[in-house]
């Protein structure tokens, strides 16, 4: 079965996708992304995703190059013609293409929409035996709250971290705290029983997980707190754990090759994966 990508009002073989050299996302950066998980067919927290999009491209000043309505049109529709079950949708808005300068176009340009899709193994409530992080300086801009696809910082950390065995990069400021992940938020449960992350504001990225499962811990009565927490206060924590769209909810059980408390997956959050699957399970199916 030949793979659909979405490009510019096309639905196109995937293989054969291709996007103009000048586009702007292509020589400068100069767009944003979002990255939609999906579980059984039931894309997950769409709506969120969608209004993250949203508030990127405003923050850029670059127009939505659909509506809403035809954006969700336009998920499904590939969802259905790739088949999607498990894995993840990702769309891309860049300014579009014009004749490179750093400057925004000065004539009329339609910025350019491109989606497609991937298939992952299907992630269930098992968190499996945890991931090990390594940590790194946090050297990325100070707008980490747009979702731009500026990731540079994100990539060389990332490699980092997979070089030395590890699965995902924790980025420390330069106060000693830890930020977030290369892609992902980072949680620490304390000594006290306490579910600590990082406060949004433009130093990371609001992660749509992270929300989702802000609502779970207040259900489930947890004890967050939403406050900068530091490298040394994550090598005491009980438990640490990273979430996002792909990931979940994933136990961290190893940073910079010591073990976080016992070593193993934590109850909190086992706790937490098992909610946040059975909110993904509530969706409605689209393939
Ligand atoms: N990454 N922080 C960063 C820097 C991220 O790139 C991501 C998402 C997150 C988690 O956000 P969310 O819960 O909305 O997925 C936090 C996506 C998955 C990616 O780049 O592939």
């Amino acid at each position: 079965m030949a793979r659909y990508a979405y490009v510019n009002g096309r639905y196109v073989d995937h293989r054969q996708a291709t996007v103009h050299i000048e586009d702007r996302g292509y020589q400068l950066a100069d767009g944003v992304y979002e990255v939609v998980g999906v579980r059984d067919g039931k894309l997950i927290d769409e709506k969120p995703h969608l209004d993250r999009l949203d508030r990127s491209l405003k923050e850029l000043r670059i127009a939505s190059p659909v509506s809403r309505k035809a954006l969700v049109f336009i998920i499904r529709e590939l969802m259905r013609r790739n088949r999607l079950r498990d894995g993840l949708v990702y769309m891309q808005v860049t300014r579009g293409v014009a004749r490179r300068d750093h400057g925004f176009p000065t004539t009329a340009v339609k910025p350019a929409l491109v989606l497609t899709t991937k298939n992952t193994r299907h992630l269930d409530a098992d968190v499996g035996p945890g991931i090990a992080v390594k940590t790194q300086p946090d050297i990325r801009w100070e707008r980490c709250d747009i979702k731009t696809v500026a990731l540079l910082p994100n990539v060389l950390a990332k490699q980092a971290a997979r070089e030395s065995g590890a699965y995902e990069a924790w980025l420390i400021d330069s106060t000693g705290c830890v930020t977030e992940g290369a892609s992902t938020n980072a949680w620490i449960v304390t000594r006290d029983s306490e579910l600590v992350t990082r406060q949004t504001d433009t130093g990371i990225l609001a992660g749509i997980t992270r929300g989702t499962l802000k609502s779970i811990a207040d259900k489930l009565q947890l004890k967050l707190v939403e406050r900068p927490f530091s490298l040394a206060e994550a090598r005491q924590a009980r438990e640490a754990f990273i979430t996002s769209a792909t990931s979940f909810v994933t136990p961290v059980v190893r940073i910079d090759g010591e073990p976080v408390g016992d070593g193993e997956p934590g109850p909190t959050a086992r706790r937490l994966r098992e909610e946040y699957v059975r909110f993904a399970d509530a969706g409605e199916a689209v393939t």
